[in-house]
């Protein structure tokens, strides 16, 4: 970011910081410094998508899809939120059967349907969908060409796509991503920005609107405290390695760890957080 490296001078000399206080001299700026970066930015969390689905004029009547929707969480909250009806579908027997239970016995669970299903098969008429959100699922995709040719299937003419992703920044490098990735079953080749864009354009949406949410959602949940401590989460993974994998098994080891590097190189800016809304023709 600089071309010119602070000398030893300016980094232990008056800042100036807290002369206002009265506080100027080394360990008073530091301090005031300290203050200034403890102070939110008031980031939005990861819900703020609702708001973007919530623009679309979602509401009673509608039908969205949430592929790769995991134990059906977010179609329950969309139910809830617009009223509409909500489907999610999810390659995992373990998710689908989470999800059964959590519908059964929650207050909107009548809007919400939850079905084993890929994105390459979705299991759907052509057409149904109003909407259809993805969530943080596009890296686990080989091929990107007929995912989004199924997406397009069942999604209505004029229906919109909803897709957040997290895409490496120039800081990751090659090495960093090609562990990240092995370690959390995700694909390099969808980190990209220009391959997604390409990819989606190419399937035939049309590209309208990106939010860049950078590190902000990563940002909220550590100060809301709804996330651990990743940080220390890598440090403890690092330095009892061997007593950690014998305690946990290989794939959740590297997955923990996959995981909370995936949050740290977002606070970092070697991965950014992005939501696009696509558009059927
Ligand atoms: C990181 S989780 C995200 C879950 C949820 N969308 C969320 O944001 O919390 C990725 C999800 O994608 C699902 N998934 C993996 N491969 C998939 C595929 N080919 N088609 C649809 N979903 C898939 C996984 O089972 C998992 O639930």
């Amino acid at each position: 970011m600089w071309s010119n490296p602070v000398s030893v001078e300016a980094m232990y000399g008056d800042w100036g910081l807290g002369a206002d206080e009265g506080e100027a001299g080394v360990d008073g700026d530091f301090e005031a410094a300290v203050e200034i970066l403890a102070r939110s930015l008031d980031p939005r969390p990861s819900k703020s998508i609702f708001d973007t689905i919530g623009a679309l004029g979602i509401g009673a009547g509608d039908t969205v899809l949430d592929i790769g929707g995991r134990d059906g969480l977010h179609a329950l909250a969309m139910a809830g939120r617009f009223g509409c009806r909500a489907v999610a579908v999810d390659p995992v027997e373990a998710n689908v059967t989470r999800g059964l239970e959590l519908i059964a016995h929650h207050e909107h669970g009548h809007l919400v349907e939850i079905r084993i299903g890929t994105i390459e098969q979705i299991p759907a008429e052509d057409g149904v969908y109003d909407a259809a959100l993805s969530r943080d699922m596009l890296g686990h995709i080989a091929d990107p060409a007929p995912a989004f040719a199924e997406c397009l299937r069942v999604l209505r003419p004029g229906g919109a796509m909803v897709v957040h992703e997290v895409f490496a920044t120039a800081l990751l490098e090659p090495e960093e991503e090609r562990r990240l990735c092995a370690d959390i079953a995700t694909y390099p080749e969808r980190l990209s920005v220009a391959g997604f864009e390409s990819d989606v354009q190419s399937a035939g949406f049309s590209i309208e609107s990106l939010d860049l949410i950078g590190s902000e959602w990563s940002e909220a949940s550590q100060e809301s405290g709804a996330a651990p401590n990743y940080l220390l989460q890598v440090s403890r993974l690092r330095r009892a390695r061997e007593r950690l994998l014998e305690e946990l098994g290989e794939v959740p080891y590297r997955v923990m760890y996959g995981n909370a590097l995936w949050s740290i190189y977002q606070l970092i800016g070697k991965l950014e957080s992005r939501v696009y809304v696509l558009r059927k023709p």
